[in-house]
């Protein structure tokens, strides 16, 4: 792996995650889990922002204070789990614009199919940040970031909660410069495609569909 792909070690969002992982854990607390690390996410991924001074008024003094600069931010949702991880960031990031783009895996194919894409105007004033909680084959985080750009994003983020292995190879060789934040690398995929050991299916947990 290379260092494009931040595995976030934290111990909270570890402790959190492992809440996740454990098959009894209810649909309302899957849900209340991800908002809470997706917050964290959030607070990963614009760990680099820009920052410029303003001048500024305490009750006490005048100082010169940091406020964020620099492009305006976007949330870009690969429906439906995607909207998991939102949640928890917009907590975070309340002025961010938000794109949906929907794509659904052929079960026999396990390649990615459009059905939904909505984003804003202006997306190459923004850094763009894609969320899914699972990077799984990685086909549709790269079929969404292909999209993406073709609408003119230039400053791309991947954040998801769990990854296999495979995925982030195929989204490194299709989008090498799309760094990849993550609360885990497991071990593999296995032969439905799910991540090993996983969570199982994040929108259905989520959701409470199965
Ligand atoms: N999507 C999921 O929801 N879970 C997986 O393990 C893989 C893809």
């Amino acid at each position: 792996m290379t260092e494009s792909v931040i595995e976030i070690k934290h111990p909270l969002m570890q402790h959190k995650l492992t809440l996740m992982r454990c098959k009894e854990t209810t649909t309302d607390n899957f849900r209340r889990l991800l908002r809470e690390i997706s917050q964290m996410l959030a607070y990963e991924v614009t760990r680099d922002l820009p920052l410029e001074n303003v001048r500024i008024e305490t009750p006490i003094t005048a100082i010169d204070a940091p406020t964020i600069s620099g492009k305006k931010l976007c949330v870009i949702s690969i429906l439906r789990a995607g909207n998991g991880i939102l949640d928890g960031m917009l907590d975070l990031l309340p002025n961010a614009r938000v794109g949906h783009i929907g794509l659904y895996r052929d079960p026999e194919t396990l390649e990615p199919v459009e059905y939904y894409f909505k984003v804003p105007e202006d997306m190459a004033e923004r850094l763009v940040i894609v969320v899914d909680p699972m990077l799984a084959t990685g086909h549709s985080a790269a079929a969404a970031i292909t999209r993406i750009k073709m609408r003119g994003a230039t400053s791309i983020k991947f954040v998801c909660l769990l990854a296999a292995p495979e995925g982030v190879k195929h989204l490194q060789a299709a989008h090498p410069d799309v760094p990849i934040l993550t609360a885990s690398i497991d071990q593999c995929l296995n032969e439905h495609g799910y991540i090993v050991p996983g969570l199982g299916d994040a929108g259905d947990r989520l959701f409470g569909t199965k």
